[in-house]
């Protein structure tokens, strides 16, 4: 495990719209740059950002032309290189984007496995062997190729999937995964990944990484290979460099060979149930105040993948990412801070999306933007002022890479910094509580010491920290046994919260840390 892991705190960053530094509308390297130490003030120490690769960007990037050149957009190759710079001068690490499953179809490798005559291509990509026969199962293109063949896609229309085999080939143009031709896609991959750490990034946030052997088993033992072949790779020269799953199954994930994997937090139709869960028009995410659930039914899914992996590896809560619908379009601003004061204080590292630490808001009418769809409308540009498209860029706004949000008391850093009550400043104190205090950074010592089936109010413990949350509207009351032999300090709250007579009194829409 790579030892900055213990208190890594990660901010996402995609780079279109994060800070535009050269007036051209859209984000770029030296505008993260220039960014670094609000980052690190914030309390984040890590930055994981978004694929930043030459790319004809029908899925805003994660459909690769060239994995070893930066996008023009955002600078050059050594633009990135000053970035991982200024990254480790501040004491700082950045991951970055791999796109293990799948390139664009302008791949410079596509282009050659489309040809009609075979080359050293041809199988990189999983082609049938006649443009007539359909892989059954795996979505596919037919009728657009020299060649006389379909192939598999892993995602848009734009994203063929690499081959790195069949867990059980069964047609003859279905490969093993030690066909020559899937060992050199795993090689490719590893080269790439060399590229870029020696370059100087701290490691990669990977992709649909449960996407690479088709026809995996449950387990997905095939794909797990490849995984422990790369950590081995890493373990032996880069010990230092970390991985983290775009997966939601730390029992796999793990033991694969990840050091993090992300708790998405799915339920149902995409939307998450501590913050996002949006049926049918009615909000009954954990954290909204007239919710009627209870923290069990979050804690008996994540505590089972916790569990199994926490002596391993870390399993990460995030406020949202470049695929989710902003959780403020679902909380306001208190239900906000009591849903990052439980994500901050839980094992793992938090995942900070930009702009939710002001409680940027969703757009919901943007038309798509390079393959968002309804993802558009969460990864408008981050609202730094009252300056000019917020301090985003000096363009002129019919120019930008998406609108920025002018809606009335629009969130905005410089606003919420001057605010005591703020949303960041919320956030600003519990990662310096974590960061502070040894106990946060020790994955495997969580405890849940109240959480009921009907109830609301819940508790969980970190060594002598006990954290507590009601993010109801009514007064609750939590006894916790064996009782307390002496009285806990309160060292930070949201709303009130007290202890008396062994009891503690927690006050509507409230959340507390108490040190033993
Ligand atoms: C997951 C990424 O987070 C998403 O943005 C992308 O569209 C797909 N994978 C395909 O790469």
């Amino acid at each position: 495990m790579p030892k900055w892991l213990k208190d890594a705190v990660f901010y996402e960053i995609y780079p279109q719209s994060f800070m535009d530094s050269n007036g051209d509308g859209i984000g770029d390297f030296q505008g993260i740059i220039e960014k670094l130490d609000y980052i690190r003030e914030l309390g984040c120490n890590a930055i994981w950002m978004n694929p930043c690769y030459d790319s004809p960007f029908q899925d805003a990037g994660y459909d690769v032309r060239d994995y070893k050149k930066t996008a023009e957009r955002y600078g050059s190759n050594e633009d990135l290189v000053r970035l991982f710079e200024e990254v480790h001068r501040r004491g700082m690490h950045i991951l970055l984007d791999l796109v293990p499953g799948h390139t664009s179809e302008q791949h410079a490798w596509f282009l050659e496995s489309s040809r009609a005559e075979h080359n050293q291509y041809s199988d990189r990509y999983i082609w049938t062997d006649n443009w007539f026969h359909a892989p059954e199962g795996l979505k596919h293109v037919a009728g657009e190729s020299e060649r006389n063949g379909v192939y598999v896609l892993n995602f848009f229309k734009c994203q063929p999937a690499l081959n790195y085999g069949f867990l059980n080939p069964e047609q003859s143009w279905q490969k093993g995964m030690d066909d020559p031709a899937c060992i050199a896609t795993r090689e490719a991959l590893k080269d790439i990944m060399r590229f870029w750490l020696d370059k100087g990034c701290d490691g990669f946030r990977v992709d649909m990484a449960d996407s690479l052997v088709k026809n995996d088993d449950e387990k997905k033992t095939g794909t797990c290979r490849i995984w422990r072949e790369i950590r081995q790779m890493l373990d032996d020269c880069y010990p230092e460099a970390a991985l983290v799953s775009e997966w939601n199954r730390p029992e796999l994930a793990i033991p694969a060979g990840f050091h993090m994997d992300f708790c998405l937090d799915w339920v149902g139709n995409g939307y998450n149930l501590l913050m996002r869960d949006m049926k049918n028009g009615e909000n009954n995410s954990f954290f909204h105040k007239d919710s009627t659930r209870s923290i069990l039914d979050f804690f008996d899914d994540y505590l089972k993948g916790y569990e199994r992996t926490k002596e391993q590896g870390h399993y990460c809560l995030i406020t949202g990412n470049h695929d989710t619908v902003r959780a403020s379009a679902c909380l306001d601003a208190q239900e906000l801070k009591l849903a990052y004061a439980f994500l901050f204080t839980m094992p793992g590292n938090p995942f900070l999306y930009y702009g939710d630490e002001i409680g940027m808001r969703y757009q919901s009418e943007l038309i798509t933007k390079e393959g968002g769809y309804t993802r558009t409308g969460s990864r408008t540009p981050m609202q730094w002022d009252d300056t000019k498209n917020c301090g985003f860029s000096t363009a002129d706004s019919e120019q930008l890479y998406l609108p920025v949000d002018i809606t009335p008391n629009t969130p905005t850093v410089a606003a919420q910094e001057k605010d005591k009550d703020s949303l960041l400043n919320v956030v600003k104190a519990i990662l310096k509580i974590r960061r502070e205090n040894e106990a946060f950074h020790i994955n495997e010592n969580l405890e849940t010491l109240y959480a009921k089936e009907n109830e609301r109010a819940f508790a969980y413990r970190r060594g002598d920290f006990l954290m507590m949350c009601n993010p109801s509207g009514k007064e609750a009351a939590i006894e916790i046994s064996p009782e307390l032999s002496k009285v806990p300090e309160k060292i930070y709250e949201i709303g009130a919260a007290a202890y008396t007579d062994g009891r503690f009194i927690l006050g509507e829409q409230s959340f507390a840390v108490w040190q033993i």
